[in-house]
């Protein structure tokens, strides 16, 4: 290929995205493509291209780095574990204290923890804890859904192209979420009739013999889509009406993301099984499924190296975990995700009163989302092209946001303090304008 010539201030940056491209495979990240940055460090909520030029970040690793960029706490317990020993599953002193944090922190009898790698791993592990516990076959999710891409979540994965790629595996079965955004009538009758709906699936398409009622508290690539108050506690009831477990997937909502330490608190509800992971560790890949002294016993699941995995858990993934969720507790992140949370929900919420292209501001702590619509009346969501020109038009301002689909999604490093959301909240008001 013919060498190019970059004239830009991101002349590096663009030389090396490119460079790159010629190599690595496509199906990135979406913000990965449509940015085009080559990132050379990042600090607190901020990331800086290798041209100098930086960023705010509310992206955060799509809901990773609760910490923000190389927290100094971060990075020497991360420097203090790989010295001393970091692969393996033995017992680890980072790894035992961990476990313990988490029972403490994690509600009702959950006390047991076993760790994996990834988002989709520990969600399939959950699945298989639910046909060891329960003996039964079938998993319940919603629509609008998100798990992972791997096998054995990916029917329960609401994205367009799985069908494609099939035979999927058996035994999968999709409800409607109540997503009020979606549904003409009240918050209660949203919620009432998605009840009504997962009721009727579990009794016509399976019997009344479901294993698992998969759910995210707050669906996140839907959106950041929060339903009705009640939604999950009714859902809970339901699980265990009809005998099921009700797995709550904490992948994102976990650890504070929601103004609270975990999203299923909001509804008062006692999962039965919880995963967790992204924010978990600020970065570090390692998730983990939860569960009681009685399901976690279940076998197959419990028998040697049955749920094990060859990273999960290993001294260096445990150290990093163990730190993020020390430092979300000690310095009081929780409480910062819910009163900056405040700050961003309302600043939008003046936007829309100001713009006609942004509705249904919606959220809870730093896990935010609206709408790009073309008026306030019909509330029809903008077309693609025009969500990518508000994007370009946020970065080229100096802002990182999820906002290159009509249904933005907000999630910013739980360490963002209030100046920094109304600098980012002025930076959408000035590329609203320009796109409006
Ligand atoms: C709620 C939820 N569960 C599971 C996953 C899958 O996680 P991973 O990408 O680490 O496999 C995601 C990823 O976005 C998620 O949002």
């Amino acid at each position: 290929m013919p060498a190019k010539t970059y004239t830009s201030a991101q002349a590096r940056t663009k030389a090396l995205f490119d460079e790159e491209h010629q190599f690595i495979a496509p199906g990135l990240q979406t913000i990965a493509l449509l940015s085009e940055l080559a990132i050379d460090h990042g600090t607190g909520a901020t990331l800086t291209d290798l041209d100098g030029n930086t960023y705010l970040d509310l992206n955060a690793g799509v809901s990773v780095a609760s910490l923000g960029h190389a927290h100094p706490r971060y990075i020497a317990a991360l420097t203090k574990q790989l010295e001393a020993v970091t692969v393996g599953s033995f017992t680890s002193q980072p790894r035992a204290e961990l476990v313990r944090l988490i029972a403490d922190l994690a509600p009702g009898e959950l006390s047991r923890t076993q760790f994996f790698s990834g988002g989709a791993e520990a969600v399939e592990a959950a699945i298989r804890l639910a046909r060891s516990y329960t003996k039964r076959t079938d998993i319940v999710g919603f629509t609008g859904g998100f798990h992972g891409k791997t096998a054995g979540v990916l029917p329960l994965s609401d994205v367009d192209w799985k069908h494609l790629i099939g035979p999927l595996p058996t035994g999968h079965h999709l409800a409607p979420y109540a997503d009020p955004t979606r549904y003409e009538g009240s918050q209660t009758e949203c919620r009432e009739d998605a009840i009504k709906e997962l009721r009727r699936l579990i009794e016509q398409d399976i019997a009344g013999r479901p294993a698992a009622i998969v759910i995210e508290p707050i669906q996140g690539t839907a959106g950041n889509i929060v339903p009705p108050p009640g939604f999950l506690r009714e859902v809970h009831d339901v699980a265990h009406e009809y005998g099921a477990l009700l797995i709550a997937d904490e992948m994102i909502t976990g650890f504070g993301r929601t103004g609270r330490i975990f999203g299923c608190s909001g509804d008062d509800v006692v999962p039965d099984v919880m995963t967790l992971g992204k924010g978990m560790a600020s970065g570090f890949p390692v998730s983990a499924l939860v569960s009681t002294d009685e399901i976690m016993a279940a076998k197959p699941f419990s028998l040697p190296s049955a749920s094990s995995s060859s990273y999960g858990g290993n001294p260096l993934a445990a150290a990093a975990a163990l730190v993020t969720i020390q430092t979300i507790l000690s310095d009081k992140l929780v409480e910062n995700s819910a009163s900056v949370g405040v700050v961003l929900r309302d600043g939008l919420q003046a936007l829309a009163t100001r713009h006609r292209s942004i509705a249904n501001v919606r959220g809870q702590g730093l896990l935010i989302g609206f709408d790009l619509v073309a008026d306030q009346k019909s509330k029809t969501l903008l077309p693609k092209e025009k969500c990518i020109e508000f994007f370009k038009g946020c970065l080229a301002d100096g802002l990182i946001m999820m906002s290159y689909t009509p249904r933005v999604r907000v999630h910013p490093p739980l360490i963002l303090s209030a100046e920094q959301a109304n600098s980012a909240l002025a930076i959408i008001d000035r590329a609203l304008e320009r796109m409006e």
